[in-house]
């Protein structure tokens, strides 16, 4: 069937998984990619699908009315996938306007702008989809309750299901919405708008919430990028705190295969969580990077276990975040592909064949292109 789906913030690391996914996959639909180009925005990343007559770029910012009224009215949108956000935590603590502004008015202005054009259409909301992708982080922070002698990461679903019957909590779709970083309270702000706008106007949305993502195309300013950059280069690894934060890692594409399912198949109002059970300490996932970057470039073990350094603590850090994804899996059959130790070794890859990526980004020559 063919479809024209707008697709927002498809330049930046999951965005460029998703486009190229539905680029490839879907060659009846018209693929329309909004991306305003920030610093995170990097058109390398699709250079691949750029030239293929199912997609359009157009640069613009999500947060400028008109101009997403023109966009979905022009191309006769029938769907979007809302990925354009400021997605770094350190960067909204510096500076919180620019995370309301993206995250919540650029939200607000799409959801108004397809609200306006989808009303206007003798068919209405048939066959519409809002789809809005957001964060784990909005349900606040996970106290460590592993069971005595049970150590992260649940690298499976029995495992998970085993810690549960412990009393171990994770989030689920039902847990109360509790943000506490600029960036996670902007995320929280626009998840409210998506389903008031379903609540309110009957506006067809879905909202997903998903955990840490990693892979090829991260912005090296992440902690799985940066420090294979940092080990690379014989620089300092700076740990936050005590490095006892845990976070739930899951591989960029695993989310994109689930983006795909829950765009095509997910309830119409309704919200998935979607993770690995896939738990890590920081500074055990810093040492499993040490030692695959180590071994990958020819460095005998232990070489690099000197960088890392332990920094002042982030203000407000979480200490855990744990997906419990068994709503996503159970109702739709998605399961992640990828064992972790797997698409550790893939992404550490990625960054040693792919260097000029990372310098291009390093030295600003990535912004001059484009
Ligand atoms: P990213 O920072 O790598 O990319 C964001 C993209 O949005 C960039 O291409 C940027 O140019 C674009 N953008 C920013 N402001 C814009 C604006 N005003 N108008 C148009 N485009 C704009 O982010 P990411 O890590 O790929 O995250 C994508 C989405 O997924 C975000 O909504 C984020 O909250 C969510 N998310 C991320 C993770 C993760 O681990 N990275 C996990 C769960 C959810
Ligand atoms: O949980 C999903 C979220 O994951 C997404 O919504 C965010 O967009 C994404 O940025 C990510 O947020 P985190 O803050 O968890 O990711 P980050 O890579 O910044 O940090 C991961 C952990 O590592 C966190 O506990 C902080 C720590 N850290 C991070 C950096 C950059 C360090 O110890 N040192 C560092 O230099």
């Amino acid at each position: 069937m063919k479809r024209n789906i707008l697709i927002t913030g498809g330049a930046g690391f999951i965005g460029s998984h998703v486009v190229r996914l539905f680029v490839n996959k879907y060659p009846d639909y018209n693929i329309y990619n909004v991306d305003m180009l920030t610093y995170a925005g990097n058109l390398d990343n699709l250079k691949d699908v750029a030239n293929r007559p199912n997609y359009t770029f157009i640069r613009a910012d999500i947060a400028d009315l008109d101009k997403m009224r023109r966009v979905i009215r022009e191309n006769c949108i029938d769907g979007i996938i809302n990925l354009a956000a400021e997605s770094h935590v350190d960067r909204s603590i510096a500076d919180p306007f620019t995370f309301a502004r993206t995250n919540v008015m650029g939200t607000l202005s799409l959801l108004q702008a397809a609200r306006e054009y989808w009303e206007s259409l003798d068919e209405r909301y048939e066959g519409k989809i809002f789809y809005h992708i957001s964060t784990d982080e909005v349900y606040g922070a996970l106290e460590v309750t592993h069971p005595e002698g049970t150590e992260a990461p649940f690298t499976t679903r029995a495992s998970a299901d085993a810690h549960m019957a412990y009393g171990t909590d994770f989030f689920v779709e039902t847990t109360k919405y509790a943000p506490h970083s600029p960036y996670s309270a902007s995320k929280a702000s626009s998840d409210h708008f998506v389903r008031a706008y379903h609540d309110t106007y009957g506006m067809p949305t879905i909202v997903t919430n998903c955990s840490n993502n990693y892979g090829p195309n991260q912005f090296p300013e992440k902690l799985i990028p940066l420090f294979i950059t940092n080990i690379c280069q014989g620089k300092s690894l700076p740990v936050y705190g005590k490095g006892e934060n845990v976070r739930d890692w899951l591989y960029v594409e695993d989310h994109a295969r689930a983006i795909d399912l829950i765009f095509h198949k997910g309830k119409i109002a309704d919200t998935y969580n979607i993770g690995g059970f896939n738990e890590w300490k920081n500074i055990d996932l810093i040492k499993v990077l040490i030692r695959t970057v180590d071994r990958l470039i020819g460095n005998p073990e232990g070489h690099s276990d000197h960088l890392i350094t332990y920094i002042t603590d982030r203000p407000g850090h979480d200490l855990r975040y744990a997906i419990d994804s068994r709503k996503l899996q159970s109702e739709l059959g998605w399961e992640p592909s990828l064992q972790f130790e797997e698409g550790i070794e893939k992404t550490v890859r990625w960054y040693l064949d792919n260097p000029e990526w990372t310098e291009n980004i390093i030295s600003g020559r990535y912004r001059q292109d484009q």
